[in-house]
């Protein structure tokens, strides 16, 4: 195993890899699923001409394609590229046209209560206006557009508006710091903002706009922002700030926009949305959407993974639009299947910890799309909360974003399924733009902490480091061997760094980045990250990021951060720091290191956002460093987690891990 190989998922992973229990779809669930077994079959014949049928059965083409898959210029695949389409159509239009618009799109459930239904012929209206208002602004196809939005319908409206004047967008999460949005909007040279006065969370209205004046502040040393316009949503109705000659709010925009609008048609491969991700180096990498193939992906994906029945399913994914599941299962997956579905704006402990089960009651929700760690916190808030609440409705659940742990899996599907409904766990990455790897509710006999097989269609496996397929039993690294729709195109503006990050380890393969085993059916268990990539509440966040956060504030010489196992969020950041010489004696008490504690807590956050926070920050005299100085994450990780230490013969100095072990305090 690799030197940075994550240990959160392998504690207990022979426990794991001898799970016995099985939950295979009833009689009934599998009669009526969309997806039956012959779908592997039918994919395994021909891969390309199974794809190509997805493509042709949901979405809508203006112009048909006639080669499906271009993999001349490999590793940038071209899928059906000489299509041509538009996202908001699909999503939104062809639904409308197909007299189906008086169903609901959305139930909007706003933190503080408010609701909002909004049918797809008003989403139609909406998304037109706010199309012809950016297009007013000055927006034009190929621009960028950056969307800081809370979890409101006006985020959706936003994306789609974007998407039917082929404007790429670029949704950064609102949870990120001024600064973090900085650099997204520098990177995309992005021509307008789209942001509200703020939102609700816990209880409270919490600005974002002035993230945004911040963020498009004239910095020292910096090139001014290429943004000409930002639009404001008024959510809170809160005090704004107003730079007059560049700001518009989004409802005088749209008031005075026509409500129809003609979409712009767009070749298959044209860029549909760049999203943040972090990788292993300080830099957060772009990630290239385009529109064919990742929309045939969203919604082949939804539509079996789910199960959905549009008629009739209240399909509810809880995850914020900042994220890819927020781009391809609220937005562009459950709209093109014309689905009815809930948007919340909150947390799951607002106002009372019962919240989540309470909107399951109010709109029936049926399938439920969510991440182990809410799960694991529900847990411990206790099953009596989920069980004042009438939870019946649902018949498929989801889970996303970190190994979902046997125990959880099995208290999913006990008190929030009734014992009775398939549980889906998906595997998938920002880059693979879609589902890849689950079980298929119908087909599958589950495993409680197996995401199981790929999907007809994709092709994946588990190599050792020579690239080879394990056998069953075996373990190594997650790899896509074939092209698949919904693949990124490449890093925005850094080609080579596409190619380094993910096709060079294996050549001509596709490297996830996670290591997996393959058990004795065959089935894949992912086991967290292998590079220096952290999984918090299936969130991604790099180590080396979060690094350079902490030595960017004055008192600290060296940082060094691992990913420790935590209960709740799977992975916690854990920071050990060195303070420079003036200051080290600033740590000497308890009191000291806590100070010391917040200030740098606070500084990553202002650098990244409150989500990248350490959880401890500890203050040492030395890191644990090779002898070509490369930091040992493995050591420092072991102290994290409160194990005996490791191996350290291959340190340079190998007395530092005594050091570093006598000094700590006891954990905070
Ligand atoms: C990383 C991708 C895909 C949307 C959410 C996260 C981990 C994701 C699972 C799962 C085990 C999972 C992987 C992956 N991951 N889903 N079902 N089982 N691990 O997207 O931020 O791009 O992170 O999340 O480590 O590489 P992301």
């Amino acid at each position: 195993m690799p030197e940075n190989e994550s240990t959160t998922a392998q504690t207990g992973l022979e426990n794991l890899l001898h799970e016995t229990r099985s939950f295979p779809p009833s009689p009934e669930f599998a009669a009526q699923a969309n997806a039956k077994p012959e779908l592997y079959e039918e994919a395994r014949a021909d891969r390309l001409a199974f794809w190509a049928r997805q493509a042709n059965d949901l979405v809508t083409w203006r112009t048909p394609f006639t080669e499906t898959l271009d993999w001349s210029q490999a590793p940038v695949a071209r899928w059906f590229a000489d299509g041509t389409l538009n996202a908001a159509y699909n999503a939104v239009d062809r639904h409308v046209e197909a007299g189906l618009g008086d169903r609901v799109a959305i139930h909007f459930e706003g933190e503080p209560g408010d609701t909002r239904t909004v049918t797809y012929a008003e989403l139609q209206r909406d998304v037109a206006r706010a199309a012809n208002a950016l297009a007013a602004l000055g927006v034009e196809t190929g621009d960028r557009v950056v969307i800081y939005l809370p979890m409101i319908v006006e985020a959706v409206v936003a994306m789609l508006a974007c998407a039917r004047i082929g404007a790429p967008h670029s949704v950064v999460f609102g949870g990120f710091s001024a600064d973090a949005l900085r650099s997204r909007i520098a990177d995309a040279e992005a021509k307008v903002v789209i942001t509200a006065d703020g939102g609700y969370r816990r209880g409270a209205p919490s600005a974002l706009k002035p993230a945004v004046d911040e963020a498009l502040a004239p910095k020292e040393g910096a090139e001014p922002t290429t943004v000409e316009h930002v639009l404001v949503v008024r959510r809170t109705g809160q005090d704004t700030a107003w730079t007059e000659s560049r700001d518009v709010w989004w409802h005088d925009a749209l008031e005075s926009a026509d409500t129809t609008h003609t979409p712009v048609w767009v070749e298959a491969e044209h860029p549909l949305f760049i999203l943040y991700t972090s990788g292993t180096t300080g830099k957060p990498k772009g990630i290239l959407h385009t529109t064919g193939g990742y929309l045939t992906q969203a919604a082949y994906t939804h539509r079996n993974v789910f199960d959905l029945k549009a008629e009739t399913d209240v399909y509810w994914c809880t995850a914020d639009i900042g994220w890819v599941t927020g781009h391809s299962y609220v937005v562009y997956g459950p709209l093109l299947n014309g689905a009815t579905q809930v948007i919340y704006e909150g947390t799951p402990d607002s106002p009372h910890q019962g919240r989540w089960w309470e909107i399951v009651e109010k709109y029936k929700v049926s399938i439920l799309y969510t991440a182990p760690t809410a799960i694991r916190a529900c847990m411990k808030w206790g099953e009596e909360i989920p069980a004042k609440f009438d939870l019946s409705s649902l018949r498929v659940l989801g889970s996303v974003g970190e190994p979902i742990n046997p125990e959880a899996w099995m208290w999913y599907r006990r008190v929030i399924g009734g014992d009775r409904t398939p549980i889906v766990d998906t595997w998938w990455q920002t880059e693979t733009g879609a589902i890849m790897i689950s079980p298929l509710p119908g087909v599958t006999a589950a495993k409680p902490g197996s995401a199981q097989v790929p999907l007809p269609g994709i092709v994946a496996d588990v190599v050792d480091d020579e690239a080879h397929a394990v056998p069953n039993g075996g373990g190594g690294y997650l790899v896509l061997s074939e092209p698949w729709p919904s693949m990124l195109r490449g890093i925005w503006g850094d080609l080579q760094r596409f190619t380094d990050t993910y096709w060079s380890r294996f050549p001509g393969i596709y490297f996830a980045g996670d290591g997996a085993k393959k058990d004795e059916d065959g089935d894949i268990w992912l086991l967290g990250r292998v590079d220096d990539v952290m999984n918090v509440s299936g969130h991604r966040l790099s180590t080396t990021e979060i690094e350079s956060a902490l030595v960017s504030h004055e008192i600290v010489a060296e940082a060094a951060v691992v990913g420790a196992s935590d209960d709740l969020t799977g992975q916690a950041v854990v920071a050990f720091v060195i303070l420079r010489g003036e200051h080290a004696d600033r740590a000497a008490d308890a009191d000291g290191a806590a100070a010391v504690q917040t200030e740098l807590r606070n500084h990553v956050a202002k650098e990244i956002g409150p989500i990248a926070k350490p959880k401890r920050i500890l203050v040492v005299p030395e890191l644990p460093k090779t002898r070509s100085g490369k930091i040992m994450r493995r050591l420092l990780r072991d102290v994290a987690e409160n194990r005996t230490v490791g191996d350290a013969t291959t340190l340079a100095d190998s007395s530092v891990m005594e050091l570093i072990s006598a000094g700590l305090q006891k954990p905070s």
